[in-house]
């Protein structure tokens, strides 16, 4: 039995069991290995997706659960609001090592998607994915960048640091 759901703007249908949490499916049957597996306990994020517009943790959501939905990986990430946070992350030169960065986009994008007139303060507390390499500041910095460029003004790194 397939599940069938949208994958990055295209219908698709998986031949992996129902019950196959969403990470493994996308990377093994899709290879879009830039969804990452770290804890497979829903605590650090690296396999953050979008699902109808959610940040979901791709690790604890089966097939099952995504089926007839929206799933967006950060390869199918496209629009105005995925282009200021990418754009801002390389600003703020965010990514360390970068494994855990991709699950940071995506969970930046789904939050600021939702509002992006909210604070950056107001932004970050709906984030709780976890980096290793300890890039928090400069992902502070990335996150008020990103919705500086949205409300149409031009960020100086000093005011970026100050928001
Ligand atoms: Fe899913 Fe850590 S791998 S939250």
């Amino acid at each position: 039995m397939s599940v069938d759901f949208t994958l990055n703007g295209h219908p698709t249908s998986m031949a992996s069991p129902p019950e196959t949490p969403l990470l493994w499916a996308l990377r093994d049957e899709k290879n879009l290995v830039g969804v990452k597996f770290g804890c497979g306990a829903g605590l650090c994020g690296a396999c953050t997706v979008i699902v109808d517009g959610q940040q979901t943790r791709s690790c604890l959501t089966t097939l099952t659960e995504v089926a007839g939905k929206t799933v967006q990986t950060i390869e199918g990430l496209s629009g105005e609001v995925s282009t200021a946070v990418t754009e801002a992350w390389i600003k703020a030169q965010a990514p360390q090592c970068g494994y855990c960065q991709p699950g940071f986009v995506m969970a930046a994008t789904a939050v600021i998607s939702a509002d992006p007139k909210q604070s950056r303060d107001q932004a970050l507390a709906q984030l709780s994915n976890i980096c290793r390499c300890g890039t928090y500041d400069a992902i502070r910095l990335a996150i008020g960048y990103a919705l500086d460029s949205l409300n149409g003004r031009i960020a100086t790194q000093s005011q970026g640091r100050a928001r």
